[in-house]
């Protein structure tokens, strides 16, 4: 089984960017957090962070045919981004929505995410914790329809 794992726009700055909310644990942090993860889980699994809305729909273009599952964290864009709903309703890859933070508890621009209910799941307010959970969500998931 193979995950990508997609974050958009200021997850590379973890640690430096309000550590308050996103605690101060780096990018790199994260990435090896969920490789070992993946190791335990016998998975292979792919990192794609951007600031750039084209580029995360390019990432999700390209997911097709080569990647079983994503976890995705558009940040901001969740917000915003019809294109991001568009291509994963494209390419129909199981998806497993994930935030940091709970965007529901925060600023009322953050209450809507344009991809939710697209996704077989959104973990949200869980820190780094929630990617995992997510990669254990998916790995049960892809297993129990695989056999
Ligand atoms: C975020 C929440 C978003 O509202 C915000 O724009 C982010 C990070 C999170 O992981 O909590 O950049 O997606």
């Amino acid at each position: 089984m193979k995950v990508l794992v997609i974050n958009g726009p200021n997850i590379n700055l973890l640690g430096l960017r309000e550590p308050t909310i996103y605690g101060k644990d780096s990018y790199d942090d994260l990435v090896s957090m969920i490789r070992d993860e993946a190791d335990k889980l016998g998975i292979e699994v792919g990192f794609i962070q951007s600031n750039h809305e084209g580029a995360l729909v390019d990432a999700i273009q390209n997911a097709y045919g080569n990647f079983d599952a994503l976890i995705l964290n558009p940040a901001a864009y969740t917000h915003t981004s019809v294109a991001i709903r568009d291509a994963l309703k494209a390419v129909s890859i199981p998806t497993v929505e994930v935030h940091l933070s709970d965007p529901d508890s925060r600023e009322d621009f953050r209450k809507v995410s344009y991809i939710r209910d697209i996704c077989e799941a959104s973990i949200v307010g869980k820190g780094f914790k929630g990617y995992i959970e997510a990669l254990q969500y998916l790995v049960k998931r892809y297993r129990s329809v695989e056999g």
